[in-house]
């Protein structure tokens, strides 16, 4: 788990304000759920799934409950839409943090954030695809330009049965060859064998049913129609046939965004899919779900490789200089911010000189300055710190105190 210091913090800002503005102008409205909830909750999630079984920060609360914090937002929502039943479709954003007991490495953390959608209630495939183009839209957004849309279709749950069967089958036969940690997975769900990443499995992997051939026929349609809608939007995709994605709520369309430039274990930027079954599970009437969350931390580290969406600089406009005790900059910051210009100052009547180094280190573009002199006379210095000073000029103007608003706001500060 680690500190967000600034700048950093405000660019983790700008980050979900810039992803809340492509999801609001799509009508998503921010849903905020607790950060706890009930164990039960996310046990639905699938008890072989490794976020649920070894993952899971859980524990018994004062009141005996036995709770834990989120690993991640969608069973919440569908636990939220079961307590309100809102309007369908009910179409939310969140962003906020989760938290997974995983080995920690550079793009994977105990306490990562994400942002992300969910909309329940509605079946049509042209939602998966305004679903995926959000993402897609909101990566273009942040100027990343080298990230790959994965799709796949695990079927209706029938085609998803009859696939996981001859999975199952195909694993049995080739048990000796699978690692150990693999052989534990296809005891509890042969579909996510399909996910290991670790070489040893490969060849077995590459030789096993893919699920195309149990699709039944409106798993298959609804499939060709999320494909025809992407491409109608131009939004290139690889279809892989072994994208299971790590949770087991997903039925049908699943997808995964990767990035270029980091290790293949966390190459995922973020994942999603269809969970039709979800809300029922949790105690709701049947209602169909789909949605996708994008790791922040890991966006981000994608972002630095690419060299684009850079933190915001964090440098006020003026630094105020008062060498006569404080008062004067009290008032002039506080005027400099009334009128939408960012100001700082030097605190605890330091020497000009320490409160200068102060204005420089603080990347202020100008130092407006007031000794003794300046206050008898009602007037300030202003001092450019940045720009080239002129030859055989100081660069300073000595100007009225009560020109100075009209005077920053002529030279367009
Ligand atoms: P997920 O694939 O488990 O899916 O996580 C989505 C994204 O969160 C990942 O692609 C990754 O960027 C980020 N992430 C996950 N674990 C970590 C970690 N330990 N450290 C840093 N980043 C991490 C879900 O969470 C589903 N709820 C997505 C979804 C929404 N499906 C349907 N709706």
């Amino acid at each position: 788990m680690r500190d967000i210091l600034p700048p950093d913090s405000a660019r983790w800002r700008r980050f979900v304000g810039v992803f809340a503005g492509v999801v609001e102008a799509a009508g998503y409205g921010q849903i905020m759920p607790p950060l706890l909830e009930d164990l039960g909750v996310f046990t639905r999630i699938g008890e072989a799934t490794d976020v649920v079984t070894k993952e899971m920060y859980d524990f018994v609360d004062k009141g005996g409950r036995h709770i834990a914090l989120r690993p991640e937002v969608t069973a919440s929502t569908c636990r939220a839409f079961v307590q309100h039943r809102p309007p369908t479709p009910w179409k939310t954003w969140y962003t906020g943090s989760n938290f997974r007991y995983e080995k920690p490495q550079r793009g994977r953390y105990r306490q990562f954030d994400q942002v992300g959608v969910e909309v329940l209630g509605a079946d049509d495939p042209y939602l998966d695809v305004e679903v995926i183009a959000l993402g897609w839209e909101f990566y273009r957004a942040l100027g990343l330009s080298r990230v790959t849309l994965l799709l796949n279709s695990l079927g209706e749950p029938d085609d998803r049965a009859r696939y996981v069967e001859a999975l199952r089958t195909y694993f049995t036969a080739h048990l000796g060859e699978l690692t150990e940690e693999s052989r534990v997975t296809l005891a509890k769900n042969p579909l996510r064998v399909l996910d290991s990443k670790r070489p040893a499995d490969a060849p077995v992997l590459a030789g096993a049913p893919r699920i195309a051939q149990y699709y039944g026929d409106a798993a298959a349609e609804h499939f060709a129609t999320v494909q025809a809608g992407l491409a109608s939007l131009g939004i290139p995709f690889t279809i892989d046939s072994g994208l299971v994605r790590g949770l087991d709520y997903y039925r049908r369309t699943t997808f995964e965004f990767q990035g270029a430039t980091l290790d293949s274990a966390q190459n995922a930027l973020g994942g999603g899919g269809r969970y039709d079954g979800l809300v029922e599970a949790l105690g709701g009437p049947p209602t169909p779900g789909v949605g996708f969350a994008l790791g922040l931390d890991r966006t981000l580290l994608a972002c630095d490789d690419e060299g684009v969406f850079p933190a915001p600089d964090p440098s006020v406009t003026v630094f105020v200089v008062d060498t006569t005790g404080g008062a004067e900059a009290l008032r002039i910051t506080a005027d400099l911010r009334a009128a939408g210009i960012t100001a700082d100052r030097a605190f605890d009547n330091r020497s000009m000189k320490s409160q200068m180094k102060a204005a420089d280190r603080s990347g202020a573009d100008l130092a407006v300055i007031v000794g003794a002199n300046e206050a008898d006379a009602g007037t300030v210095v202003v001092r450019p710190l940045r720009a080239a000073v002129v030859e055989g000029q100081s660069g300073q103007t000595t100007i009225a105190r009560s020109d100075l608003l009209t005077y920053l706001r002529n030279t367009n500060t």
